[in-house]
């Protein structure tokens, strides 16, 4: 075994930042622990070609401290953690690489938790469980959660700039036609509203196009559709200086992880007049249907907290109205109102 694990030091409020290699399964991780003030923490495990290993703790730093703030609004007992590794070349051998993988979460002992993200796979995870039991969704697909959650958030943005959250009759554009695109565009239908889609795979967009009754358009046309609804639900980045001006919708509301390229882009979207319900308050279900397995919710519990998503949302509101700040700055500042309210428990308690 080639396994060597590297502290890092990054200057941030990180908990912990590891960097860990095994040449021989051709395995290189960056493994950041944003915070366990709330309880273990939990985070996916991201596959991606990067091009220099900075670029690569720098998306793991971001994604860990957003998975701690998602916990935090999603009021659950988890802190927040990332996993990258960084993919070189041809994969040829991915039993070794998260065989390696398995090993280095079974040294967190039960601290660090994960499960699959953008490029890993439930088949990924199977591997990744030989090796140590903290690891989530290899049994059950998370985006139907996900895209309930989804739903419900866009419903409370509904509500607060209409005065009714019914989505009936109203227009939603949604980018990207995969697990959670595809799950949103049906509950979308069911509660009668007009679709119109877009993917870079045309059999994804036909699948939805049969399943929900959406127009396809091209996906740079995405940003251009008239509707009353943006879901962004396939990249990260995508609300910029390029797209916000060329939004026609009232409202912003997806899966996506990070999709303001930059904070600018949360005041942009406030000065056109479009509500934008932040990402990881909206994207919460799946995390929260993770709790099923992770803490033994019942299926009742999980149903009833990913339905409170609504109010999470509407909390974010009231706050962004009443102090005059856009909803991405209110959702961070109750985020760490509540982490700061738990440090002082458990500061309150050891004392
Ligand atoms: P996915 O990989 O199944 O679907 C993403 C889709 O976006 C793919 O069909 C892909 O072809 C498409 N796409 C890529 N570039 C595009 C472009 N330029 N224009 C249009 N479509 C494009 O991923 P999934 O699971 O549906 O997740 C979607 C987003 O939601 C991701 O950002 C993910 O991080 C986030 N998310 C997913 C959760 C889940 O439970 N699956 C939970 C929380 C966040």
């Amino acid at each position: 075994m080639t396994l060597t694990i590297e502290e890092l030091t990054t200057g941030t409020d990180h908990e912990r930042v590891l960097l860990c290699r095994d040449p021989q399964a051709g395995y290189r991780c960056v493994i950041a622990v944003h915070s366990t003030a709330a309880g273990p923490a939990v985070g996916g495990t991201r596959l991606w070609t990067y091009a220099t290993e900075e670029e690569a703790v720098t998306d793991a730093l971001r994604l860990s401290r957003g998975m701690t703030y998602k916990c935090a609004m999603a009021g659950l007992p988890l802190g927040g953690g990332k996993s990258v590794i960084l993919r070189d070349g041809n994969l040829t051998d991915r039993e070794a690489l998260f065989r390696a993988h398995g090993r280095v979460i079974e040294s967190f002992g039960g601290g660090y938790m994960t499960g699959e993200d953008v490029g890993t796979s439930p088949t990924d995870m199977a591997i990744v469980r030989r090796e140590t039991k903290h690891v989530l969704g290899v049994t059950e697909d998370p985006s139907p959660y996900t895209a309930r959650g989804v739903f419900r958030a866009m419903s409370a943005a509904a509500l607060h700039r209409w005065g009714s959250d019914d989505l009936a009759g109203r227009t939603v554009a949604i980018q990207g036609c995969g697990s959670v695109g595809f799950h949103l565009a049906r509950e979308l239908r069911a509660a009668g509203a007009r679709l119109v889609v877009s993917d870079v795979d045309p059999g994804r967009v036909r699948r939805t196009v049969e399943a929900s009754g959406a127009r396809a358009v091209p996906p740079e046309e995405i940003f251009d559709a008239e509707a009353d609804i943006f879901a962004p639900c396939a990249l990260g980045g995508i609300l910029n200086a390029e797209t916000i001006p060329r939004l026609r919708v009232e409202i912003v509301a997806g899966a996506a992880n990070n999709q303001l390229l930059e904070e600018a882009d949360g005041e942009l979207l406030q000065a056109r007049g479009i509500l934008y319900a932040p990402d990881y308050v909206a994207n919460a279900g799946g995390v929260i249907f993770g709790c099923q397995e992770l803490l033994g919710w019942s299926a009742e519990t999980v149903r009833e907290r990913i339905e409170g998503l609504h109010g999470a949302v509407l909390d974010v509101f009231r706050l962004a109205e009443k102090q005059e700040i856009p909803p991405h700055a209110a959702a961070d500042r109750l985020a760490e109102r509540r982490l700061a309210s738990l440090a002082h428990s458990k500061r309150a308690f050891m004392s």
